[in-house]
């Protein structure tokens, strides 16, 4: 590594989103197979779509934030001991990840709205969320809600690939390659900026 290559932290801002929708990505993914393979009771199973959909619009929205941070900011440089092609597929699995995180929620929120079922969606059991009007108000839902509930499902599907290579090529900077990239991510409260 040479001498003038020292590690540049994220800021706390975007180490902190990052881990949330670590953690809320995670969750969502046990919840959904859960509930839709886990043949659980029908209680169970409504308090469980509440809470994926509570959690599914929590990244949402934490996206967006997430989105407004990396368009107003400089994210640390890459190590210059990568190879271009290297910082090529960074950047695109960056990008491909951040499509990810509107797409799939998106769907979800579209299929709940064009739910022939109609039942509402109370954040946490404390906010009200409304459909989207555009599938809310369609007329023949049903083949609506079939298409989106498989792209929303193959969508968490390759969701759950990226992150898994995410995971991998981090694994690989830190232990084979030892080029601290992992530790930008990483908090250390003393030594990020805001
Ligand atoms: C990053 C965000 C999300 C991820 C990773 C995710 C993941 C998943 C997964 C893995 C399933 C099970 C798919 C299957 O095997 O059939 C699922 C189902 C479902 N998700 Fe999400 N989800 C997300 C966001 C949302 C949001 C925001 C909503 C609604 C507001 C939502 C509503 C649903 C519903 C209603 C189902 C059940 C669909 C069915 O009955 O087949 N999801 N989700």
């Amino acid at each position: 590594m040479p001498a003038s290559w020292s590690v540049e932290r994220y800021t706390r801002l975007a180490i902190i989103l990052h881990w949330i929708m670590a953690l809320n990505i995670a969750a969502l993914v046990i919840i959904g197979l859960l509930m839709v393979h886990g043949g659980l009771t029908p209680d169970t199973m409504f308090w469980l779509y509440q809470l994926h959909k509570s959690i599914g619009i929590t990244v949402l929205l934490a996206a967006v934030v997430r989105l407004v941070w990396r368009l107003s900011h400089r994210p640390p440089p890459l190590p210059p001991t990568m190879q271009p092609g290297e910082k090529t597929a960074a950047h695109a699995g960056h990008i491909i990840l951040y499509a990810a995180l509107f797409i799939i929620p998106l769907t979800g929120w579209a299929l709940v709205s064009s739910s022939v079922f109609g039942i509402p969606t109370v954040l946490y059991g404390l906010v009200p969320w409304p459909d989207l009007p555009v599938f809310s108000t369609l007329t023949d839902k049903a083949p609506v809600e079939a298409v989106l509930k498989t792209i929303h499902a193959y969508g968490a599907y390759a969701l759950i690939a990226l992150v898994a290579l995410h995971i991998l090529a981090a694994l690989r900077h830190q232990f084979l390659l030892r080029d601290d990239i992992m530790a930008r991510m990483l908090l250390h409260w003393g030594k990020s900026r805001l």
